[in-house]
């Protein structure tokens, strides 16, 4: 598909600000349209007062995370007030999951809106930018099938930097009771494996050296390979693992049911495949996973683990927790610390359970106070905090592989991620940006590890 360029024409320089808050798919999705509109003449800016479009791609998975983008859109209508008044004109879009959960009603709320689009509809933004402007009225599209959106993206990507993410899988059939994802990212789909391969070969030629596959369900990938045939996760790994020059690979969130034996095969003997695992299991207790929908119990999620070490010792483990789901006892929730306990995470994320609109747990009877939910929500980060201090303590003292993607504030800083996803700050010269380098580990402290470049 081509869009028109004339409508956009390269002439006028025009500057985009996008503001992106959730999930990495978010993070990619954001890269896809500045990669689109970058094409049609516009340039990136970090002040929104100045630009002539502003995006924001927004989260809906907790009420906090939805209640940031109406006080930001409350801000934004100042802008463009200001901007009204010295003759500038602003059109501001809200893309992501509170576009796709809200659609028009959100242009109710927020008249000065000019666009709601949608988590599908990306690949169409010039032409809906040249409708605002043509018509002068607002726009709304929130209803588009996943693979339009893919096939339609540009082909080249602007330079992603040394570590990037790819979207694999998009989308969510699982259903969880508390989750929006499957309401507002759809029905799972795959990219083919050959459109998976041909962006990967991109990005490495453009000097990315860690990709992350992403999807709501990555682990369930499953979609025609090169040769025609049906193609599992772990073969799509395997057949990534060949490009030459592309060093690690991640992939991310993982579905415990998806956590095949062939997937954890390959954990054990591809050296590319990072030994770090993100396996969210939710709660310790089989009534509240039964009560999620999560489609497992605390045993399989156990075994899945226990297997998956077996065959590879190295693995670092991560998790995110819900607390103060619906009914759950204090018995419940001590079965999810004692969980903690048993495994032994490098890391996790814990959420306090928000009731989600048009959820089936918003519903459920056993709503929990806050302050219960708080008392909870403190003593599983202790709990977390303390495997995590005890995860990187032996750090102190090895050489690592380091892969420096980020750079400190101070000339001579570099920031990077060692194999298992521990942030590692580092003393090295600017020259070795980008590449995978032995950090010596000075100090490991509970949040990230500091250390300096060794030779060799
Ligand atoms: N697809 C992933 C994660 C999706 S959302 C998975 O299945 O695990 C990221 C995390 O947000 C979830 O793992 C869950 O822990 C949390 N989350 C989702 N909905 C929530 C809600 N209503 N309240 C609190 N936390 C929630
Ligand atoms: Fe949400 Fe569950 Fe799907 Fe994860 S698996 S995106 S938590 S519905
Ligand atoms: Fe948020 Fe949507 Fe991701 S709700 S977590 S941005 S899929």
């Amino acid at each position: 598909m081509r869009h028109n360029m004339d409508t956009m024409s390269k002439e006028h320089d025009r500057k985009l600000h996008i503001r992106t808050w959730g999930c990495q798919m978010n993070v990619y999705d954001s890269a896809r349209m500045a990669d689109v509109l970058c094409r049609h003449g516009y340039s990136l800016t970090d002040n929104p007062a100045e630009a002539d479009l502003v995006i924001l791609n927004t989260c809906n998975i907790r009420e906090k995370a939805s209640e940031k983008v109406f006080s930001e859109l409350g801000r934004l209508r100042r802008h463009k007030i200001e901007r009204t008044k010295a003759g500038l004109k602003q059109i501001i879009a809200v893309a992501g999951c509170v576009a796709q959960a809200e659609g028009g009603e959100l242009l109710r709320r927020m008249p000065f809106v000019d666009l709601v689009l949608g988590t599908q509809t990306y690949h169409r933004l010039p032409e809906m930018i040249a409708e605002v402007e043509a018509h002068a009225r607002p726009v709304v599209s929130t209803d588009f099938p996943v693979e339009d959106k893919f096939d339609a993206l540009p082909e080249e990507n602007r330079a992603a930097g040394p570590s990037a993410f790819l979207a694999i899988q998009e989308g969510c059939n699982n259903f969880c009771t508390y989750c929006v994802v499957p309401y507002t990212r759809g029905a799972e789909y795959a990219r083919p494996a050959l459109q998976v391969l041909k962006e990967a070969k991109r990005l490495v030629a453009s000097g990315t050296r860690e990709l992350t596959l992403l999807g709501q369900n990555v682990n369930a990938w499953r979609a025609e390979g090169t040769d025609g045939a049906e193609w599992p996760f772990s073969r799509l790994l395997s057949a990534l693992a060949e490009i030459p020059e592309l060093e690690r690979i991640r992939y991310m969130t993982s579905h415990p049911t998806s956590l095949t034996d062939d997937l954890i095969e390959i954990h054990a003997h591809e050296p590319k495949l990072m030994p770090f695992l993100h396996l969210p299991a939710q709660s310790g207790s089989d009534t509240i996973l039964a009560a999620m929908n999560r489609g497992y119990a605390r045993t399989q999620y156990m075994e899945a683990i226990l297997r998956l070490r077996e065959k590879n010792p190295d693995m670092a483990l991560s998790s995110d927790f819900i607390v103060g789901f619906p009914g759950e006892t204090d018995a419940d929730f001590e079965q999810t610390m004692a969980l903690v306990r048993d495994i032994g995470y490098a890391q996790a994320y814990s959420f306090k359970f928000s009731p989600r609109p048009g959820t089936p747990a918003a519903l459920m009877e056993g709503q929990l106070p806050e302050n219960i939910k708080d008392e909870r929500l403190q003593a599983l980060q202790e709990l977390i905090t303390s495997h995590q201090a005890a995860f990187n303590a032996p750090f102190a003292g090895r050489i690592i592989p380091v892969l420096l993607d980020g750079h400190g504030n101070q000339p001579g800083q570099l920031h990077g991620r060692s194999p298992w996803m521990q942030a590692v700050h580092v003393e090295a010269p600017d020259s070795l940006f980008g590449n995978i380098v032995n950090v010596l580990v000075a100090r490991a402290g509970r949040n990230s590890l500091t250390g300096t470049f060794v030779k060799g």
